[in-house]
């Protein structure tokens, strides 16, 4: 065979790998969704869940729901057993630990990590890890560091991990040491939302928390007043602060809701999914 042919075909197969790696590696992200408690960010998440598996935006997706009362699950239709949760794996060990079935030596948070593989619920089409609460006294700072570590070290496997981020953004103020590439911040058309909106902002600033970008998501905002958070987010005058857009209130979301329905299977056609659709094109 000609040898020029052999050299091309081998620089060919080199390009071909080299695109793939390069491609792989620019596709993983960590997405979060925060903001004020009951403004919408499990909604939003899902609704972004389901836009990234309907368009193939992502191959391996893990779900990382850091509020302790389970609510991703919830809002798929899905039942957590509060055993299969960290906080459940958590209070397993505290409880062997207290019936001496374990050294009190052994290192807890060695434990806890390998415990952490268990809790993965494999979905159809993602992993989903349920924090769950931590029962009894003790402070969330413990289980905050596990959340850390976590993330890192579970993120890497992944295209593609979105975390549900508690109210009160605990685990934010314990850097994760892989940078979560976009922030979500999800406010409705309320003070509070705004207020909390601006507080996450600041806590960015202390913490020198790296991000991205950063983008305002605001939900159920009647029509006469997305004006308010337009102006709030120019009067910002941040770069990497941007307006995703906005979703509407809408009834079908609500039913799935309560009747305990999977949000996943909200209509394609629905019109809040549709303006899902259109701004969730913007981060991936
Ligand atoms: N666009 C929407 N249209 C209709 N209902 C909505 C919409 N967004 C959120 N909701 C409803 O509002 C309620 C709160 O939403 P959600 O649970 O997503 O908020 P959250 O910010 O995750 O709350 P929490 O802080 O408690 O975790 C739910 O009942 C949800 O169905
Ligand atoms: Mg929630």
């Amino acid at each position: 065979m000609n040898n020029n042919f052999l050299i091309n075909l081998r620089f060919s197969l080199i390009k071909v790998v080299f695109y793939y790696y390069i491609k792989r590696r620019k596709m993983k992200k960590i997405i979060a969704f925060a903001g004020k408690g009951g403004v919408g960010k499990t909604t939003s998440l899902v609704l972004f869940l389901k836009y990234v598996l309907e368009n193939k935006k992502a191959q391996d997706i893990l779900v990382i729901d850091s509020d302790p009362d389970a609510n991703v699950a919830d809002v798929i239709g899905e039942e957590v057993k509060f055993c299969d949760t960290i906080g459940g794996k958590m209070k397993i060990l505290k409880n062997k630990i207290q019936s001496m079935k374990l050294s009190p030596n052994t290192p807890k948070n060695q434990l806890i990590e390998s415990d952490v593989y268990t809790c993965l619920i494999e979905m159809d089409d993602f992993d989903l890890l349920e924090m769950g609460r931590q029962e009894g006294e003790g402070c969330y700072c413990f289980i905050n560091d596990v959340l850390k570590r976590v993330i890192d070290t579970l993120s890497k496997n992944y295209d593609l991990t979105i975390l549900d981020s508690p109210a009160g953004l605990e685990h934010f103020a314990r850097k994760t040491g892989r940078d979560v590439t976009d922030l979500v911040i999800v406010s409705d058309a309320s003070k509070m939302g705004i207020h909390t909106m601006k507080r996450i902002l600041e806590i960015i600033d202390e913490l020198t928390l790296k991000f991205e970008k950063i983008w305002i998501l605001g939900n159920r905002f009647p029509e006469d007043l997305k004006d308010i958070l337009v102006k709030e987010v120019e009067n910002l005058n941040r770069d990497r602060v941007k307006l995703l857009g906005f979703i509407s209130n809408n009834e079908e979301i609500s039913k799935i809701n309560i009747t305990g329905g999977n949000l996943i299977d909200l209509s394609e056609e629905n019109s809040s999914y549709q303006e899902a659709i259109e701004i969730f094109a913007k981060i991936i």
